[in-house]
C-alpha cells in the first residue's frame, strides 16, 4: 500500500508542475449529467475529486453513485451513454417470497410508497405483519411475515426475508438454513443460520439490501442500543437509586471502546463532521451509564491520528474531559485513501499493551471496537487490488484476535455516499445482534444515542435527561424531566415557584415559598401521566430559615437556609419524562460523577472547581419553559459579587458578611460574562451543572426581586442573584431524605 500512496503523491505533484507549464489536469466534464438530479465535486475536476449524484426524495441514482477522478484523468466508473445516468424510484425488495400464503398485488417490481398484504393458507398462522409499505430508504415496513404450522420441530419456521431465497427445510436442532440474496442484492446479517438447542436460531435475521437501503436512525438505535448496552451492563452488580431500586450496571470489569472515524476525502466534510459529532455523543452518552470505558479515538485517512490514547487515559496522563474538546478542536487536515487495515492494527496493538499490563485480570476486560468508514480506498492506483489484498489482511487480523478473546465486539457503522459493503460487512465480530450499519442521517444517528438511555434499566438513575437541540416546548420534559411547578393557594391567585425532584416522593424547593402554608394549600406539578398535579402531604423547612433572625441588625430579610422539602401525597412514577435530579453528597451523584473517592468535599472540588462556574435554571412563563445561564462568583471572583448586595433589604457595608453569609452562591452582572437574572417566579428551582448526561443540582434559587415580570432578561452590571449553595445544607436533606426509619425510600449519603 505504501508504494501506492507515495505514487499518488507523486501524482499529484506532477499534475501541479503539469499546470504551472499550462498543461490542463483535470476529468472531462462531458456526459457526467444526471436526468431527474444533479452532482456536486469535492474538488473541482481536479485529480482526487469525488462526484456525487444528488436526487429527489424516494429517487436514487442509477447507475453509479458517485465517481472519483483518477490520477490519469479518467473517472472511475467510467460515464457511459447507455444506460444512460438518471434518477430512478426506489424500489424495495421481491416480497413474493412468502412460503405457504399469498402476496398481493402481484408486481414485478415494488416502488416506494407501494403497499402489499399477505395472506396464509389454511391451516397456517401469520407471523410478522399483514400489510407493509415500501419505504423510502428500501425497506418494506414492519417485520417479514412467515406462515406458519406446528410441525413439532424444535425451531420454529425462519421465514424468508424479501428478496432473498432460503436452503434448507427442516428445523430441528442443528439444521442449517442458508440464505442468498437475489441480483443487485447484497445481503446483511447472518446468511446460516442454525437451529439451536434452546428453539432459537443463532445469528440473526438476513435482509437484502441494494445500494440505496439505508438503516433508518430508529432501527440503528433499536439495534446498537440492544447490542452495545450489552456490554455496558453485562458484568453484573447493583447500585442504588435514589428511586430506591436496585439496578445492574457494570462495575467490576473494564471495558475498552476504540473508535476509528474515516476522514479521507471521499467522505465528504459534512459526514466527517458528524461522524466527530456522534463520537462525542456516544461518549456521552456511554457515562450516564455509571461506567467509566477506556477509549482509544484515532481519525485515519491513509495514516492514522491519535486523537485519544487509551493508555494514557488508563494512566491517568490524560482525562477523557479533555476528550470532547480535543475532538472538537481536531483541524481535520483530510488525506487521501482509507487504511482501515492501520486502523484495526493499532486497536489490535493498544488490546496487545493491556493485555501484558492487565495480566490476569485481562480476561475481565471486554473490547468494543466501533468504525465508521465507507471503507473505499480512493486514489490508489491500483485500488481495486489494493483493496482486496487489504481486506484479506484485516480479515485475518480480526479473525485473530476474535479468536484469542472472544469479549470482543466490532460496529461498522457505513457511511458516505457510496459504501464498500463487501469489504466491511466481514469485519463485524461479535454477539448478541446486529454489528453492521448503513447510516445516511448521521446527524438523527446522535438522536440514535440518546435513546439507548431510554430503557428501564437505567430509568431510575438521577439527572439523567435527553438533549435536543430542538427548542420545542414538549421536549423540556425530557431535557428536564425532575421540573417541578409549586403552587400555594391563599386568597387570590395561586403563587407559582419552581421546585425539582429529588426523589419519587420529595420535591426540594425554597423555604419562602412554601412557609406558612398548611401542606394541604400547597400543589406541586408533574406530569407523570397519572393526575398532574400531586398534593403535598408535609413540608419540612431548615430548621435554621427564619426571615426577621438578622431585623435587630438592620437586616430586614435574612435569607439563609431557605430551603424546604415537600413530601407529596403519592410517589410519582418514574419515566424518561420524570426523574429525580441528582443532590450531592449522595451515593448516586458520585456514581454520575464517576468518582472513586467517596466524599462529599470531592464532589463539589469537581462541581464548583474554578471561580468562575457556568451554571444553569430554568424558567417558566406561561407554560413555556426556557434556560437561564449564569456563572457562580466563587473564591477571589465572589466579594466583588456579593458587595451588590449593599443597599438591598437594608443591607450595609457592615452587615454584607451577615447577610450573605457562606452559603450563598452569587451570580449575575456582565463581566465576563452576561448572566441571566432569576425572576420571581424562579424561586425555589434547580440551580444545576451538568456533567455529561446526568444533571446535578448544586444550588436553590432564591432571589428573584430584581425581575418580577418573568422570562429570560439579562442581568444589568449590577443585578445579582444569590442561591442556597446545596452542600451547606447537607444535614436538613439527610436528615430528612436520608432517614432509615420512614415509610419511604431513603437516599444514601456519604458519611462524609
Ligand atoms: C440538486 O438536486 C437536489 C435534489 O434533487 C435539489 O434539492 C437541489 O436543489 C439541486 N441543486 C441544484 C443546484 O439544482
Ligand atoms: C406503485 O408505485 C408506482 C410508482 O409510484 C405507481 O406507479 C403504481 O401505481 C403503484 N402501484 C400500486 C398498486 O399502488
Ligand atoms: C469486584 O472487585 C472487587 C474489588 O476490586 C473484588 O473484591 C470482587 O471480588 C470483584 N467481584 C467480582 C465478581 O469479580
Ligand atoms: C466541519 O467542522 C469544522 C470545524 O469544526 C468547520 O470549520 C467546518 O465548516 C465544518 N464543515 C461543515 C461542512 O460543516
Ligand atoms: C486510468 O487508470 C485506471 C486504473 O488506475 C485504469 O483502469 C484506466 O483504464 C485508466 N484510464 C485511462 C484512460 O488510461
Ligand atoms: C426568628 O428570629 C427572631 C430574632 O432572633 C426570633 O425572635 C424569632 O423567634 C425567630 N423565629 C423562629 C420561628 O425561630
Amino acid at each position: 500500500m505504501g508504494f501506492s500512496i507515495h505514487w499518488s503523491r507523486l501524482a499529484a505533484l506532477l499534475c501541479a508542475l503539469w499546470m504551472g507549464a499550462g498543461v490542463r489536469c483535470a476529468c472531462p466534464e462531458s456526459n457526467l449529467q444526471m436526468q431527474g438530479g444533479n452532482y456536486t465535486l469535492s474538488n473541482n475536476l481536479e485529480e482526487g475529486s469525488m462526484l456525487v449524484y444528488h436526487c429527489p426524495e424516494g429517487y436514487y441514482p442509477y447507475p453509479a453513485i458517485t465517481r472519483l477522478c483518477q490520477a490519469n484523468n479518467s473517472w472511475r466508473p467510467k460515464p457511459k451513454r447507455s444506460p444512460a445516468q438518471r434518477c430512478r424510484l426506489i424500489e424495495c425488495p421481491d416480497p413474493n417470497v412468502l412460503e405457504y400464503g399469498s402476496v398481493s398485488p402481484p408486481q414485478e417490481k415494488y416502488y416506494v410508497d407501494n403497499e402489499t398484504t399477505y395472506e396464509c393458507y389454511s391451516g397456517y398462522t401469520m407471523q410478522g405483519s399483514v400489510t407493509r409499505a415500501c419505504l423510502k430508504n428500501g425497506k418494506w415496513s414492519g417485520s417479514t411475515p412467515i406462515c406458519r404450522r406446528d410441525s413439532g420441530d424444535r425451531c420454529a419456521n425462519p421465514g424468508i426475508p424479501p428478496g432473498a431465497s432460503r436452503v434448507g427445510n427442516s428445523f430441528g436442532i442443528d439444521d442449517t438454513v442458508r440464505y442468498t440474496c437475489n441480483e443487485n442484492l447484497f445481503l446483511v446479517g447472518s446468511s446460516e443460520r442454525v437451529c439451536q438447542e434452546n428453539g432459537e436460531w443463532s445469528g440473526n435475521e438476513p435482509a437484502c439490501y441494494y445500494k440505496h437501503t439505508f438503516d433508518t436512525p430508529l432501527e440503528v438505535s433499536k439495534a446498537f442500543g440492544n447490542s452495545i448496552k450489552e456490554s455496558l451492563t453485562t458484568l453484573e452488580s447493583t447500585v442504588d437509586t435514589q428511586e430506591g431500586r436496585k439496578i445492574r450496571i457494570s462495575k467490576n470489569g473494564t471495558l475498552n471502546i476504540y473508535i476509528g472515524v474515516d476522514i479521507s476525502d471521499s467522505i465528504s466534510e459534512d459526514y466527517v463532521n458528524k461522524s466527530r459529532d456522534a463520537v462525542v455523543k456516544l461518549i456521552t452518552t456511554i457515562a450516564s451509564f455509571d461506567v467509566t470505558p477506556n477509549y482509544e479515538i484515532i481519525f485515519f485517512s491513509s495514516e492514522l491520528y491519535e486523537i485519544v490514547n487509551i493508555i494514557d487515559l488508563m494512566d491517568g496522563t490524560a482525562k477523557l474531559s479533555d476528550v470532547k474538546t480535543k475532538l472538537e478542536e481536531f483541524d481535520i487536515d483530510r488525506n487521501t485513501g482509507t487504511n482501515l487495515n492501520l486502523v484495526f492494527e493499532e486497536f489490535l496493538e493498544k488490546m496487545a499493551l493491556i493485555k501484558v499490563r492487565a495480566g490476569e485480570n485481562f480476561k475481565e476486560h471486554r473490547h468494543v471496537i466501533i468504525v465508521f468508514t465507507d471503507g473505499i480506498s480512493s486514489l490508489l492506483i491500483n485500488s481495486a487490488d489494493n483493496n482486496k489484498k487489504c481486506s484479506i489482511l484485516y480479515i485475518l487480523y480480526i479473525n485473530k484476535h476474535v479468536m484469542l478473546h472472544s469479549a470482543t465486539d466490532i460496529y461498522i457503522f457505513a457511511i458516505g455516499d457510496d459504501i464498500l459493503d463487501d469489504d466491511l460487512m466481514p469485519l463485524t465480530a461479535g454477539t448478541g445482534g446486529t454489528h453492521y450499519f448503513r447510516v445516511k442521517d448521521l446527524e438523527k444517528l446522535q438522536d440514535t444515542f440518546d435513546e439507548m438511555i431510554n430503557e428501564d434499566e437505567v430509568k431510575g438513575l438521577c439527572g439523567l435527561h435527553k438533549e435536543y437541540t430542538d427548542n420545542r416546548n414538549e421536549l423540556k420534559r425530557k431535557m428536564y424531566p425532575w421540573m417541578v411547578v409549586i403552587s400555594t393557594q391563599a386568597d387570590g391567585p395561586p403563587k407559582k415557584c419552581m421546585g425539582s425532584l429529588v426523589t419519587p416522593e420529595f420535591v426540594l424547593t425554597a423555604a419562602h415559598c412554601v412557609f406558612g402554608f398548611l401542606p394541604e394549600k400547597v400543589t406541586a406539578e408533574i406530569d407523570d401521566g397519572d393526575n398532574k398535579i400531586k398534593k403535598a402531604k408535609t413540608l419540612f423547612y431548615h430548621p435554621l430559615y427564619n426571615v426577621t433572625a438578622k431585623k435587630n441588625k438592620g437586616i430586614n430579610e435574612f435569607y439563609d437556609y431557605d430551603v424546604a422539602l415537600i413530601q407529596l401525597e403519592k410517589y410519582v412514577v418514574i419515566s424518561t419524562d420524570v426523574r429525580p435530579i441528582c443532590i450531592p453528597c449522595t451515593r448516586e451523584t458520585n456514581a454520575a460523577l464517576h468518582l472513586v473517592d467517596q466524599s462529599c468535599e470531592s464532589q463539589e472540588r469537581l462541581l464548583l472547581k474554578t471561580d468562575l462556574e457556568r451554571l444553569n435554571f430554568l424558567t417558566r412563563t406561561s407554560n413555556v419553559v426556557d434556560l437561564k445561564d449564569v456563572h457562580a462568583k466563587l473564591g477571589d471572583n465572589r466579594y466583588e459579587c456579593i458587595k451588590h448586595a449593599v443597599g438591598v433589604e437594608g443591607i450595609t457595608a457592615d452587615t454584607l458578611r451577615d447577610a450573605v453569609t457562606d452559603n450563598f452562591i452569587c451570580t449575575g452582572g456582565r463581566e465576563p460574562f452576561r448572566d441571566h437574572i432569576a425572576c420571581t417566579g424562579d424561586s425555589g428551582g434547580a440551580v444545576y451543572k451538568n456533567f455529561q448526561q446526568r444533571t446535578i443540582q448544586v444550588g436553590c434559587n432564591i432571589h428573584g426581586k430584581v425581575c418580577t415580570a418573568g422570562g429570560v432578561k439579562e442581568s444589568t452590571s449590577n443585578s445579582r442573584d444569590f442561591h442556597i449553595n446545596l452542600f451547606r445544607v447537607i444535614p436538613f436533606l439527610k436528615g430528612v431524605l436520608g432517614r432509615q426509619d420512614m415509610d419511604y425510600a431513603p437516599l444514601v449519603f456519604l458519611e462524609n
